[in-house]
């Protein structure tokens, strides 16, 4: 019986745990649609009309490759050169979540 109840109780656990990362991506993933897509394109590639009117880097540059998650969701809260600010419309969980899923595009 005690054996039962231990297998359940990790079982609850991983469903829990698969669940909740589950839930960040999905999450980072409304975040970028919505706030960040019109201008990074949906693959990251910067290739909407917005992107390349505003000269936007696709993930796959190199100055893009050489940013770490930190760099990234820096410039998301401050803004830089043409993209507006992110802080203050976003909390900062809501962009570590954008950009995760944005880097997971490459
Ligand atoms: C209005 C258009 C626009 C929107 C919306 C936008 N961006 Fe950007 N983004 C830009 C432009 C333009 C640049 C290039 C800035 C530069 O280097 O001058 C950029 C650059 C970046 C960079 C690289 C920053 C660096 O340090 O070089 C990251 C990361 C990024 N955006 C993430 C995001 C995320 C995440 C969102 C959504 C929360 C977002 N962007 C929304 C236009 C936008």
């Amino acid at each position: 019986m005690k054996m039962l109840v231990r297998s359940m109780l990790m079982l609850a656990a991983g469903v829990a745990f698969a669940a909740s990362t589950c839930a960040a991506q999905s999450a980072g993933a409304a975040t970028y649609k919505a706030k960040c897509q019109m201008c990074h394109g949906a693959k990251g590639e910067a290739d909407t009309p917005t992107a390349k009117m505003m000269k936007v880097l696709p993930l796959s540059s190199p100055e893009m490759k050489k940013l770490s998650e930190a760099d990234m969701v820096k410039s998301t809260e401050n803004g830089k050169g043409k993209m507006p600010a992110f802080k203050g419309k976003l909390t900062t969980e809501q962009i570590t979540e954008a950009v995760k899923y944005f880097r997971s595009l490459k």
